[in-house]
């Protein structure tokens, strides 16, 4: 897909993965994107690379818009091979450029590649680089989700590149929330959000509280939320950082989960009334079978769900396997 104009100057020039179905374990019936920026200012300035297999895309993109001899700086959020895996392929376009990342993100560039010809500037929160009219800011969100990760904030655009953070695993043409939920729904957008996080945040949830409040506090106005992955947000970037705030506080519809696995189906039995006294009692209730569901699919209803009921046979005086995954995930 073409670059597209995001904010005066400033473009996506990502790449979108129709066919991943698993991202690390998790698995992306929807497939992603890989999201980068270029930011066409007097110091032109990439942010973020894309995954090592669709380099010769993005490098196309680049040079729909620019020569890669012109591009002055490269910022990167974060060190994940789903984002820099190509790092090492622009930087032979790019020799001049100047890298801009976290010290633990130039740590982890050592393991991956020979930066010795790099030329490489670590940032830490506040620091700032001036390219012309824009002024980009930095923040580091260590262990949002990796050690190095920051984002970086555009002032003068009131655009946040927020790298992993707020995106979703959704392949798709629509480039911006409201786009997509005119051609999808509002609902399947929220439901990827929720699955995201499920499964990528989770463990995270009281720093994610905590930089939300840092980002607020450093009195930053944001109009806009360019996330590394999935649409971005245009129409509603608040309504997303309010879904992150009430995930990360646990707050949920009322609703009941019972999650179960079962060997001789005694267990699946017992789900049944179980599920309709809590019908009864006007509360949902959703029964999610662990062998039937992929995990990333019943953690993603532990989410959404109020009360959570698990279920297990017992198997040599222990819990059934699949269900010790499941109470044992972070
Ligand atoms: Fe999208 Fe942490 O990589």
């Amino acid at each position: 897909m073409k670059a597209i104009e995001i904010k005066p100057g400033i473009y996506w020039v990502g790449v979108i993965d129709w066919a991943v179905r698993d991202f690390h374990g998790y698995v992306t019936p929807n497939g992603t994107t890989y999201n980068n920026y270029l930011i066409m200012d007097d110091e032109i300035t990439l942010v973020d690379a894309v995954k090592y297999d669709f380099a010769e895309i993005g490098i196309a993109n680049i040079r729909s818009l620019v020569d890669f001899s012109r591009i002055k700086n490269l910022v990167i959020n974060h060190i994940e091979n789903d984002h820099m895996g190509a790092l090492g392929i622009y930087m032979e376009l790019m020799p001049q450029a100047t890298i801009y990342t976290t010290a633990r993100g130039k740590q982890g560039m050592e393991r991956f590649f020979d930066i010795s010809r790099w030329n490489i500037k670590t940032v830490k929160t506040g620091d700032e680089l001036k390219i012309g009219k824009y002024t980009l800011q930095f923040i580091e969100t260590p262990m949002l989700h990796w050690p190095d990760s920051m984002m970086t904030y555009i002032k003068e655009a009131k655009l946040l590149i927020s790298q992993d953070a707020f995106g979703q695993h959704l392949a798709s043409t629509a480039r911006f929330d409201d786009e997509f939920i005119e051609c999808a729904s509002h609902a399947e957008l929220e439901d990827a959000v929720v699955d995201y996080y499920a499964n990528i945040l989770m463990p995270f949830g009281r720093l994610i509280k905590s930089k939300i409040k840092q980002i607020q506090d450093l009195g930053i106005e944001i109009d806009m939320i360019a996330p590394d992955h999935g649409v971005i947000w245009r129409r509603e970037p608040e309504r997303v950082m309010q879904m992150y705030l009430q995930m990360a506080e646990g707050s949920t519809n009322l609703r009941v989960a019972i999650v179960y696995d079962t060997m001789w189906h005694s267990t699946e039995i017992m789900t049944q009334p179980i599920m309709q006294g809590i019908k009864d009692e006007g509360v949902d209730c959703k029964v999610i079978k662990l062998r039937a569901t992929p995990m990333s699919v019943a953690i993603k209803e532990f989410w959404k769900s109020r009360g959570l009921l698990v279920g297990s046979p017992t198997l040599n005086n222990e819990v059934f396997p699949s269900v010790a995954e499941y109470i044992t995930q972070d």
